[in-house]
């Protein structure tokens, strides 16, 4: 490990990966072949990320939003989200990262939904990487429900936070696909986040994209809104 990947350790760092379609389209192919190169990409990041000192990953896989694309790519994604958690459950066990899927389940296709339950049951011991797969995920959506939850009590609405909205802040964010912007993703929690952004189509993003994301965050000065070099300030 070097010196820079220790002082990076912890970090929670979320990609909006993003670009599937266009690499498709670009290669003669239909935008469902870009989906399905997409998930080789993330195999290759979570593989990736405890090298590089992230803690947590989370990616954003489809967006609330994305159910207004044509039913046949929607129908696509929603087979390669339950081929990829039935398939790939094992090898997160080995690797030992817990898998937890944030957003609405209740639109999701059933066989969706069961496939994230077995998911997040088996690999729930895993320590060494938090993954959590953002699916039919729009973080206004999610604040609009912490807040109506409020009036309870604010006990319950600690506990619906922790457990449904607010994790760990973000660190980074990544977007690949050459678009700059959040597209309704963890707001909230990247209220003080790094932005990163690559041309990089996301079937193309690898482990050196990755290690060149955060070595642009290692170069990153975090302020959180205070004065670090406090000798600078007039008297
Ligand atoms: C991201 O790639 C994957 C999802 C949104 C599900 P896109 O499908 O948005 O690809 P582009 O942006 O059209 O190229
Ligand atoms: C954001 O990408 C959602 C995901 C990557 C899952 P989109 O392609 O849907 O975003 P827009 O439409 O370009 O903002
Ligand atoms: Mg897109």
């Amino acid at each position: 490990m070097t010196q820079s990947d220790l002082k990076n350790d912890g970090l929670h760092v979320a990609i909006i990966m993003d670009g599937n379609g266009r690499w498709a389209q670009a290669r003669g192919k239909p935008r469902t072949a870009g989906h399905l190169a997409g998930a080789t990409a993330v195999r290759r990041v979570i593989e990736s990320a405890p090298a590089f000192g992230i803690r947590t990953l989370t990616l954003y896989a489809f967006s609330s939003d994305n159910w207004k694309r044509p039913r046949p790519e929607v129908s696509a994604l929603m087979r390669l989200l339950e081929r990829y958690l039935r398939t790939e459950t094992a090898s997160c066990v080995e690797q030992g990262v817990c898998l937890r899927v944030i957003g609405r389940r209740d639109r999701l296709p059933e066989r969706v939904q069961r496939a994230i339950a077995d998911a997040e049951q088996t690999t729930a011991a895993g320590t060494t990487l938090q993954l959590r797969l953002a699916i039919d995920y729009s973080s206004r959506d999610e604040l609009v429900r912490a807040a109506a939850h409020a009036p309870q009590s604010r006990d319950e609405f600690a506990q619906w936070l922790a457990q449904h909205t607010v994790q760990a802040d973000v660190d980074l964010v990544i977007r690949t696909g050459g678009e700059q912007r959040l597209s309704d993703f963890l707001l909230w929690e990247s209220a003080y986040a790094e932005l990163y952004f690559t041309p990089i189509a996301w079937p193309d993003f690898d482990r050196r994209a990755l290690a060149e994301a955060i070595a642009e965050f290692s170069r990153r000065q975090r302020r959180f809104g205070a004065v670090l070099d406090t000798t600078a300030v007039a008297s």
